[in-house]
This record gives C-alpha cells, structure tokens and sequence, in this order.
C-alpha cells in the first residue's frame, strides 16, 4: 500500500504499525455499507453573516470525503457543527444513528466516542508533552498513567513519532505537531475520524506520509472519514468523494474521476484544471 522509492523512518514506521495499532477487525464492514453521517438541511450564521445555507451529505461506512472551498466559506464550521462543538441554528446531524445536538453538553462528550478530530492547526497544549497532548482524553476519564503510555505509544507508532513522545510541541516541526495532532484522535480507536487540514503547510513528502496514514486508517481499518482540504492534489489521492463547498452551500460533488470530468468552469478553475 505504501509507495516504495521514499525512505524514511517516519514512513517505515508509519506503514508498519498503523497496520497494527487499530487492530483489524475492530472496525469490520459488514453487509451493506452503513451510514456515518446524515447532515440533513444544515444552516449556520454568526450574527447577520450567513456560513452554512443548507448543507446536505452522506458519508457511509469506509468513505473518505474530502471537502474543498475557498477560505472562509465555512469548511471548518461544517466540521465543528458535525461533531457537535458547534450548534446549528437549522438542520440535523446524525452521527451513527445519534442526534448529538439533542444531548446536554455533558453527554456530548460520552457520545463522541466514536469520532476522532484533528484540529486545523495542532491545536496541541504548550506546556504538555506529546505523551500528554495525545493521552489527553484518558487522563480527563482517569485512567491509570502506564495504561495511557502504552496507548500513547502505540498511537503515535501508528503515525511514525513515537521516538518524540517525551518532547514538548515547541520542539517538534510543523509535520510532526500534525502528526501528534492526528496521534491526539485516534487514540480512542474511533470509527470516524475527521480532519481539518491535515496537510496544510507541509511539504510535498511529508504531506505524503500524512495522506499515507489517512489511507492506511481507511483501507485496512475501515476508518471513515472527512478530510477538509485546500490541497486539491491530496483529496484526489485520498478522497472516494469530493465536494466543493462555495456560498454555503454544497456547489458540486463526485468521485475524484467525476470532478477531474466536470463542466462547470468553477470546479474547474478550482481544481487547477483549466
Ligand atoms: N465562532 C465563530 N464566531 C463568529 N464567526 C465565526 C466563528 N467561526 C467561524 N466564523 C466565521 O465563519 C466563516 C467561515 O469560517 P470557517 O472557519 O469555517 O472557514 P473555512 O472555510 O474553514 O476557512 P479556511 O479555509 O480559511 O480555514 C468565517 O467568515 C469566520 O469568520
Ligand atoms: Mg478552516
């Protein structure tokens, strides 16, 4: 699955424990495929300023869709609104059958078990180290400290850092807070997991490495997942359905063969095709 002619310990390591660490058959498709997520009629504004203008989708089971739009046209909002740290002002998100919006805050948190996010940005704490940053959830249920380690460990295997595990974000490259970042959501071994701009700002092979954990996490584990993005190039590689989000609502979608087909000079213009 990994493609050879790149070297690397990160890579290595990356390829052989993410095979390991969400241990196969933990996440099995079975018969027809399941349905992550249902956003239904989604709508969103801060003050006068409407984001979300009814946004319908469907992730099922094993899918990997990855969200493009330009800046500022509420990507990051749709996923915060999905995983419920935002509410909508209309609409409805079902989350594995769950209403997550239905249940008091103190619920939400049970209940996004299941759902892995890795921040736009790290989003990692200064003054914890990566064993900390990651373990962070286990530590809030309490869970004894050598039983996190052990996680800690075999999650950040699963994404080539676990020689970094006793350093602080301050002393880790940008790729690296990513990777501790997506370390930091998979920890729970969730059934889905969404990104917020995985690769943004990183180089073209460290951006491989990520995109190769995000397909390792799909095709041997069945992780379903949505990817926001602006590299056009990782959501092709990456993505089993895309969709192009522009004036709040959902502008077009399709395979990544269907998009590279599109007419419309939009999608065309904002895939780097013409
Ligand atoms: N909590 C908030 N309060 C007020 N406005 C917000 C809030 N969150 C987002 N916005 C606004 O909603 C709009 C969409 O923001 P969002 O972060 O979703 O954009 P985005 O598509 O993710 O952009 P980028 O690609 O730059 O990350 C922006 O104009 C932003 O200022
Ligand atoms: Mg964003």
């Amino acid at each position: 699955m990994f493609p050879t002619g790149r070297c690397g310990a990160c890579l290595t390591e990356a390829s052989v424990v993410a095979e390991e660490v969400v241990k196969p058959g933990e996440f099995p498709p079975q018969g027809a495929p399941e349905q992550m997520i249902v956003v239904e009629n989604l709508h969103k504004s801060f003050g006068q300023q409407t984001v979300l203008a009814g946004v319908s989708l469907t992730v099922q089971q094993g899918e990997t869709l990855c969200i493009l739009g330009r800046s500022g046209t509420g990507k990051s909002v749709l996923l915060k609104t999905i995983i419920a740290l935002l509410d909508p002002d209309a609409g409805k998100v079902t989350v594995l059958g769950r209403d997550l919006h239905a249940l008091p805050e103190s619920q939400r948190l049970t209940a996004r078990k299941d759902l892995g996010y890795v921040f736009q940005g790290a989003a990692l704490f200064d003054s914890l180290t990566v064993c900390e940053n990651v373990g962070f959830s286990l530590y809030q249920q309490g869970q004894p400290a050598a039983e996190i380690r052990e996680r800690v460990v075999d999650s950040l295997a699963a994404v080539g850092l676990a020689h970094a595990i006793d350093k602080l974000p301050s002393q880790l490259s940008g790729g690296m807070q990513k990777r501790a970042g997506l370390a930091r959501a998979i920890i729970k071994r969730p059934r889905i997991v969404l990104y917020d701009e995985p690769t943004t700002g990183l180089d073209p092979l460290t951006t491989d490495t990520i995109n190769d954990i995000i397909l390792s996490l799909q095709r041997s584990h069945g992780i379903t997942s949505i990817v926001v993005t602006h590299d056009v190039r990782s959501a092709l590689t990456i993505g089993t359905r895309l969709i192009l989000l522009e004036c709040g609502v959902i502008a077009a979608s399709g395979t990544p063969d269907e998009m590279r087909a599109h007419r419309d000079p939009l999608v065309r213009r904002f895939l780097g095709l013409d």
